[in-house]
């Protein structure tokens, strides 16, 4: 029997985003995506956290939210009520707290309470494509202010947010990644944030605050979150262990008050976040955060010190970038005449993969020359070969680097 194959295509709704693409392996080359460092995941410490966890509260899989209620695990809530106070100033108890998967579902379900059809946000320039794709498919507008080394500029925000009450809009939320923002690696000084406070409090526009790579600072000096200096509860806060543990465990949460908080997780339908990572996080954690993180940052800070020292080598001058605050990042500009997208095309088929800054950004000139590069996952080696093979695809598309490096071409194995 020849059976027709079924026909799913006539039974879809409207307005679903495109089909996913197949996935069909990584660039040999990977600057993209969130992604960590393999060796620096603390696995000795993990599989230990996971044994005795399991061997003492095992039996409490068995229930949804494992005894601890639908904000997550309890522990791990704790644990961060406490860090969130030691390190960014926010004073919360476990209960202000809900677990969620991935600071992902953070955005979504933030977007999901904020959030109707032709809304107007305002966010950062330059920011994380999740965000920019999420506003597009729930057919929000989204206002991008410049940032310069100190993060969102607040007189642009300002001006557009007389310019928007002019209009008869009140923007939903501010979006920012103030400390670390993602591409750029700046971080918002205490000053910038007072004045950035001062103006959503002003035209009752709340803040977002997505502190994600927070644990990340070279140099370990965090300035208080947003959340932390508001005296009027209007910052919603979201954080993750995607960049200070692992990205694959899944685990984010929301830190807001109990009136907002509520209506958040009357949205998370899917009755609680995966109980193990956060039992294993909990049980690792309380020992062991404090001496990871700062040996993971000397990690990454030591692949980035690679990967600029590669572009100086390769591109030299057409290379111009400044040296990120922290994070896993590198913000790069490129002569004018490159256009990223077209060298993301050419690049990748030569086994290197970049995030072309059109991608990252509101502001399409501004970002077509700009590139964001990832230095977390791939070696050392990985990354001056990456970087001298990327050299090699510009020229060749660009004529941009004009010379490649004073030295000979080699691929260290
Ligand atoms: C600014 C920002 N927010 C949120 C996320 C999502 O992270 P996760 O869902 O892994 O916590 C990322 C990931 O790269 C990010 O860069």
């Amino acid at each position: 029997m020849n059976a027709k194959p079924f026909d799913f295509a006539s039974l879809l709704p409207p307005g679903l985003p495109p089909p996913a693409l197949k996935w069909t392996g990584a660039a040999r080359y990977n600057f993209t995506g969130g992604n960590n460092d393999g060796d620096q995941v603390p696995l000795n410490d993990l599989i230990a956290a996971a044994k005795a966890v399991l061997q003492r509260e095992g039996r409490t899989l068995a229930s949804y939210g494992v005894g601890s209620g639908p904000q997550g695990y309890r522990p791990l809530r704790e644990f961060l009520a406490t860090k969130l106070w030691h390190d960014a100033g926010i004073r919360c108890t476990f209960d202000d707290i809900l677990m969620v998967s991935g600071s992902l579902q953070a955005l979504d379900l933030v977007n999901g309470v904020l959030l109707a059809r032709g809304d107007t946000v305002i966010i950062e320039q330059e920011t994380y494509q999740g965000v920019l794709t999420r506003l597009d498919r729930l057919g929000v507008h989204a206002v991008g202010i410049p940032l310069d080394h100190e993060g969102m500029r607040t007189d642009a925000l300002a001006a557009e947010l007389a310019a928007l009450k002019r209009r008869g809009i009140r923007p939903k939320y501010i979006y920012t990644i103030p400390t670390v923002q993602n591409p750029t690696g700046t971080i918002m000084p205490e000053r910038r944030r007072i004045e950035l406070l001062k103006l959503s409090e002003e035209h009752g526009v709340p803040i977002f605050e997505d502190d994600c790579y927070a644990d990340l600072i070279w140099d370990g000096r965090r300035p208080p979150a947003l959340h932390a200096m508001s005296e009027t509860g209007g910052v919603i806060h979201i954080g993750s262990f995607s960049k200070s543990i692992a990205p694959a465990l899944r685990v984010g949460y929301i830190v807001a008050g109990w009136d907002i908080l509520s209506r958040i997780l009357a949205l998370k339908t899917d009755a609680g976040s995966g109980a193990l990572e956060q039992m294993v996080l909990a049980e690792f954690c309380k020992p062991h955060f404090d001496e990871h993180v700062p040996t993971l940052r000397r990690a990454l800070r030591a692949k980035l010190e690679t990967l600029m020292a590669a572009l100086d080598e390769q591109f030299g001058i057409s290379a111009e970038f400044d040296d990120p605050k922290g994070g896993i990042f590198l913000w790069v500009k490129l002569p004018d005449s490159v256009d990223t997208r077209r060298l993301y095309r050419a690049a990748l088929a030569a086994g290197v993969a970049i995030n072309p800054g059109p991608e990252w950004s509101t502001n399409a000139a501004h970002s077509t020359s700009r590139m964001r590069l990832c230095f977390a996952s791939p070696s050392k080696v990985e990354i001056r070969n990456g970087i001298a093979a990327l050299a090699e695809v510009c020229r060749k598309e660009f004529g941009v680097p004009s010379r490649i490096a004073n030295v000979a071409q080699h691929v260290e194995t």
